[in-house]
């Protein structure tokens, strides 16, 4: 019998909130929203809450708010978004030690109850977050995926978009690497309406929105002061959980494992792949010329050392 996919998000909080809005709203499926028991009842609240927006917003989702793993089982798609955020003055690796514990638990637990789900990690530091879910759950590499990617490949279209009075949807791009200052922009990959940018933009000012991209989510930290971007982190997490239960083929950038792939050597790094229902179905490897070759590399060896501090870290 058909049924609706299972969709659990884990941490229901500013991004997991936003993001259960905008899958149940898509009717992406059944959404199960899970915090800690210390949150008591908050996640209940939020998901019934939510709920009695569908009569209005004309959607047909169950949702669900939990504390308990056991309601969360068989998901077919989880989004982890447990985690401090950061707050003003704080880089994302601040926030290492504290979600290294809170992402292995949660990995234990997933584990334990949604062996086949595809996982979706948006906890920061994402690129170590992503790996140490890998490595705890024991999952194939193709079902645990990084979300930063469609949310740095986003920001860099809104300020094209911005830049040149038009449309966003008319703006292709793509970004690589770590989620992080380092990240890589590959302007042979962006095109308004198909006009390669470097036509309309001059290099100069090109650097400027990059610039600028690549401290987006300090920008909204600095304007909130409260915490971080949950808009549109959660919309990108929604976009890539259409991907898998919609089985869509998507091609956008995430963060995937790769092995041989870049010469990366067995880390997760933001690369443009194939996502469907099986996860990262394909990695996709392009021809970089030799200055992202060098501003990717700088970004893989970031990544590298973020992930060894998180294992002295969760060592000692
Ligand atoms: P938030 O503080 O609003 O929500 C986090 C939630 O996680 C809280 O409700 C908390 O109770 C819950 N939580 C803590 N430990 C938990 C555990 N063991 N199990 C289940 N839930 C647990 O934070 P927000 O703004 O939602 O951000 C969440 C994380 O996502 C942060 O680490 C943030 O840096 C990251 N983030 C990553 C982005 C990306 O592009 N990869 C974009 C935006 C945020
Ligand atoms: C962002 O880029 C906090 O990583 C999050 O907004």
């Amino acid at each position: 019998m058909l049924r609706r996919a299972k969709i659990t998000i884990i941490g229901a909080g500013n991004v997991g909130a936003t993001c259960a809005h905008w899958c149940a709203a898509a009717e992406l499926g059944d959404v199960f929203l899970l915090d800690i028991p210390q949150t008591e009842d908050m996640p209940r609240g939020k998901a019934l809450d939510l709920r009695q927006a569908s009569p209005i917003m004309g959607f047909d989702s169950n949702i669900v708010g939990t504390t308990d793993y056991a309601d969360t089982a068989g998901s077919d798609v989880i989004v982890v978004t447990a985690g401090i955020p950061r707050k003003p003055g704080m880089s994302r690796d601040d926030l290492l030690a504290t979600n290294a514990k809170i992402v292995t638990s949660v990995a234990e637990q997933i584990k334990a109850t949604s062996p086949d789900a595809v996982v979706i990690v948006v906890s920061n530091p994402l690129d170590a977050m992503v790996q140490q879910m890998w490595k705890v759950t024991g999952f194939d590499s193709a079902r645990v995926i990084g979300q930063a990617g469609v949310l740095d490949t986003a920001r860099y279209r809104t300020f094209l978009a911005m830049e040149l009075g038009v449309s966003v949807e008319d703006i292709s791009a793509l970004l690589m690497g770590g989620h992080g200052d380092t990240m890589v922009p590959i302007p042979s990959c962006t095109s308004v309406g198909g006009i390669p940018v470097t036509q309309l933009i001059d290099s100069a000012r090109l650097d400027e929105i990059v610039d600028r991209t690549r401290t987006g989510g300090a920008e909204i930290v600095s304007l909130l002061k409260t915490g971080s971007a949950y808009y549109a982190p959660a919309a990108a997490c929604a976009q890539m959980v259409e991907a898998v239960v919609k089985d869509k083929k998507r091609v956008i950038p995430v963060a995937a494992y790769c092995e041989s792939q870049y010469g990366v050597g067995g880390y997760y790094v933001g690369v443009p792949v194939v996502m469907g229902a099986g996860g990262v179905e394909k990695i996709i490897e392009l021809k970089l010329t030799d200055d992202e070759t060098k501003a990717f590399q700088n970004s893989v060896d970031a990544v590298k050392s973020l992930v060894a501090t998180m294992d002295g870290l969760l060592s000692a």
